[in-house]
């Protein structure tokens, strides 16, 4: 493995084409430096930044992902969608915490094409930051493995998360701090974990199980779930006839 100097991360930068591309480039042009870490994909709005794209971005081992939009209001598209990209933002973050990803590999910046400067102060502190992290992974003290199992089990999910969020998680208040104050609501917490966590880690379970039996441990250590909320959902997919359950062995349910 790389020396902490030598690490050089990959980040995927997922760029909107009117506003962030426009400052990387003229950063280029202006030869502001910043390191070498980014790999671009350039997106017509960030609002197209699918959270499925941050997840197989992940799956791919990459160090981190950076979205970079138009400042909120300087959207090109209407509604804006620089705001989708705020809340999808928020969703993925909690999600990464879940499988057992640190969420600061994810940032989401603003930036016009006339900051240039802006730009490359940002790569140059976002890229500080992922190389004092380490390749991912190694600050989460997991097995990459078990994490890109985590991300496989979210990605099947997405289709679910994405109905999820349209019919229970829909920001009306259009502006950054209505968005904050959303997710910040003693409601929504509850209801992510129930709506979205606990699905999650069911599916995580489901995918952990399919390479044989396993032990309540195994489970909770692969997964890095606690053992009681582990033998939580056990209980209930046991219930359903999902696994079964014999002492501490745990397999999926064979049907009849
Ligand atoms: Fe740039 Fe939408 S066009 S974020």
């Amino acid at each position: 493995m790389a020396s902490p100097s030598e690490f050089k991360p990959t980040i995927v930068g997922f760029l909107c084409n009117w506003c962030c591309y426009g400052g990387a480039d003229l950063a280029g042009v202006s030869r502001f430096q910043y390191p070498p870490y980014l790999r671009v994909i350039r997106l017509m709005c960030s609002g197209r930044v699918d959270l499925e794209f941050i997840l197989r971005a992940f799956a791919k081992k990459a160090d981190a992902v950076f979205i970079g939009g138009c400042h909120l209001g300087d959207c090109h598209y209407n509604p804006e969608g620089n705001y989708d990209a705020l809340g999808n933002s928020f969703v993925a973050k909690r999600i990464l915490e879940n499988i057992g990803i640190n969420p600061d590999r994810l940032r989401l910046e603003w930036v016009s094409a006339g900051e240039g400067i802006r730009f490359s102060e940002i790569m140059i502190e976002f890229g500080a930051k992922i190389k004092a992290l380490g390749p991912f992974g190694s600050s989460e003290g997991r097995d990459t493995d078990d994490l890109v199992a985590g991300l496989d089990a979210a990605t099947q999910l997405v289709p679910y998360f994405k109905l999820v969020e349209r019919e229970r998680f829909r920001v009306t208040k259009r502006t950054e701090a209505g968005y904050k104050e959303f997710f910040a609501r003693p409601d929504y917490e509850p209801l992510f974990k129930e709506l979205v966590l606990d699905k999650l880690t069911m599916s995580r379970i489901m995918g952990a199980l399919r390479s044989g039996v396993l032990t309540t441990e195994t489970i909770s250590q692969k997964l890095g779930v606690n053992g009681l909320e582990v033998a939580r959902h056990l209980h209930l997919l046991s219930q359903q006839g999902i696994v079964r359950m014999d002492a501490d062995q745990v397999q999926v349910a064979v049907a009849a």
